[in-house]
């Protein structure tokens, strides 16, 4: 299962990059805006960091605008994924994008008819976010599982499941037993997935015990 990050915090990304733990990363308007810094510059650095995928998302919501806003991002650099939303615009745009051979990762993904018709479009990724239908008491993994099946019933479809909106390591386990190709995860949700109270306490009494023995490895 590939991991990418989900944010446009370069620090954050250089730090989970170190661990090996960055696939790509994936960004949005809102991560942006967080970030404080012009889309063009923060995606660049972000390339530089990766040699995956990096999602930057189009805000212009027609054909020509989302084509003119797509190829300016591709440009960027060579691993950019252009990102686009789940409309008929976005899906239209998916499909000329991606028929020029760029990455395309549709977003704002919140039902398996539409997951359908991004894989029709001929999507890189498709992006259903769970965490967005958990939050209004829908079944987000539910979602993961229909997209899956769906797709595993037809070979000629490429498109990778991207599991977007994820909010705690549930969402990720429940996700890679599925199937799902990718996960992007907030750098907190991975920092989660490393700590197990067991693991600190098992590691604290193997330490009281060398220490009992006076050696030293080196
Ligand atoms: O970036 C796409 C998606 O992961 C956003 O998730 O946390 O804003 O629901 P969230």
């Amino acid at each position: 299962m590939k991991f990418f990050v989900d944010t446009a915090d370069v620090a954050e990304i250089r730090a989970l990059a170190d661990l090996g733990l960055v696939d790509g990363v994936t960004t949005n308007p809102s991560l942006i805006a967080k970030s404080g810094r012009k889309i063009a510059e923060v995606i660049a650095e972000i390339c530089t960091i990766t040699p995956g995928p990096v999602s930057a998302e189009v805000t212009a919501t027609d054909f020509e605008g989302m084509m003119a806003e797509g190829k300016y991002l591709r440009d960027i650099a060579s691993n950019v994924a252009v990102k686009v939303p789940l409309t008929e615009a976005g899906l239209k745009t998916c499909r000329a994008l991606s028929s020029e051979g760029t990455q395309v990762n549709v977003t704002l993904c919140f039902s398996a008819a539409q997951a359908l018709l991004a894989a029709k479009a001929g999507a890189t990724f498709i992006s259903p976010f769970v965490g967005r239908l958990d939050d209004i008491g829908h079944d987000g993994m539910q979602l993961i599982s229909d997209v899956v099946t769906i797709y595993n019933n037809y070979p000629a479809i490429t498109t990778e499941v991207l599991v977007a909106s994820v909010r705690h390591p549930i969402h990720l386990i429940e996700a890679a037993k599925m199937g799902a190709h990718v996960a992007t995860l907030p750098a907190n949700v991975i920092k989660m997935l490393v700590k197990h109270p067991l693991t600190d306490r098992g590691l604290e009494a193997f330490l009281a015990d060398w220490a009992k023995t006076g050696q030293s490895i080196l």
